[in-house]
């Protein structure tokens, strides 16, 4: 117990999850390609493709886990943050669901569940207290975790988030969305110190992105036509170190500040190979205790709502019938 059927649809990935007693028994993502040729993603398509695609995939999700629904004891979704036309889905489905199975239904919110992603493993899971750098392409924040449901946000972006910086970067090179990845690949044959672009002069743990973006543009803007193809691995790799160290930096005060010393990562960016090797390295360095989530579980996906759901089943934090998605971040 408790056996959780767990849905997010926060933006433009469909996908379901079964966590049987704390242990993830699948987790299955329908990744939505529409968007690819406009450059991001567009919200009416979004939410249609959630539509279309949430039956199949819920149903692999219990096949996959060997489990009916007439097994599962809770139904948890992505109430936020998000795009709200796609949450709308997924919370009607579990609404429904919750009320036609006669189930509690557990509300999930999305950054949590970034952060909650690192218990997933229960081998590699990090001791309480940890600090958490949670870097998606909406969000960059630092929490303290007290507790699987006392988490508190110490540090945040003022503007962009870390994941967006990657996109913006990628879309001034010519990259096509979404350029995290892609810039992370190209990195690897490229000189990181090769360029150098802003960093932000921000005393407090709160993160910048802005004026690497208009760093990055203006440098851009004063090269000769052909330079981003001859350049593109060393652009790509110096992008992807400033990015890093304006993270690592406040990370680092943060450890010292808190004196928190068991340190992890998550949401999208935490799949990029540089910044999961500049905190393995920091680590060592400075003998913190660090754990990075499997690549799955970093970008958008349901078992991290799954293993929230699972604590909040636990404590007993369930949702009523009434309750409506939303957009924004507050928690
Ligand atoms: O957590 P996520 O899947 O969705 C949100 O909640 O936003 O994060 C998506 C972000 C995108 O900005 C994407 O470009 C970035 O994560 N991302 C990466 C990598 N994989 C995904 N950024 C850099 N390197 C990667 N390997
Ligand atoms: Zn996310």
């Amino acid at each position: 117990m408790p056996n959780i059927l767990a849905i997010e649809s926060s933006c433009d990935d469909t996908a379901a999850a079964v966590c049987i007693n704390g242990r993830m028994a699948s987790n299955y993502i329908a990744t939505q390609d529409v968007h690819r040729k406009y450059g991001g993603v567009v919200p009416e398509m979004a939410s249609r493709a959630h539509l279309q695609n949430m039956v199949p995939v819920v149903d692999v999700a219990l096949k996959t886990a060997n489990c009916s629904l007439a097994q599962i004891d809770a139904i948890a979704f992505t109430q936020a943050p998000g795009l709200i036309g796609s949450l709308l889905v997924g919370a009607q489905f579990a609404k429904s669901l919750a009320l036609a199975l006669h189930k509690p239904l557990i509300a999930v919110h999305h950054m949590q569940a970034h952060v909650l992603a690192n218990l997933i493993d229960a081998e590699q899971a990090p001791s309480f207290p940890f600090l958490c750098l949670t870097v998606s392409g909406g969000h960059t924040q630092i929490v303290m975790a007290n507790s699987p449901l006392d988490l508190t946000v110490i540090g945040e972006t003022i503007d962009d988030a870390a994941g967006e910086a990657f996109d913006k970067s990628a879309k001034m090179l010519g990259l096509p969305y979404p350029g995290g990845p892609l810039i992370d690949s190209y990195a690897q044959k490229g000189n990181p110190l090769a360029f150098k672009f802003a960093q932000p002069q921000i005393s407090d743990l709160n993160f910048s992105f802005s004026g690497l973006k208009t760093s990055i543009l203006y440098f851009l803007q004063k090269q000769e036509p052909g330079f981003i193809a001859e350049n593109l691995n060393d652009l790509c790799a110096s992008i992807q170190y400033t990015i890093i160290e304006i993270l690592m930096k406040k990370l680092k005060k943060a450890v010292l500040q808190t004196g928190i010393r068991q340190v992890c990562i998550a949401g999208g960016v935490s799949a990029n190979s540089g910044l999961r090797s500049a905190i393995t390295d920091m680590g060592v360095r400075h003998k913190w205790k660090v754990t990075i989530p499997k690549f799955e579980y970093c970008t958008d996906n349901a078992a991290m709502i799954a293993i929230t759901a699972h604590y909040k089943y636990l404590a007993g934090e369930f949702a009523n019938l009434d309750i409506s998605p939303s957009a924004k971040a507050t928690w």
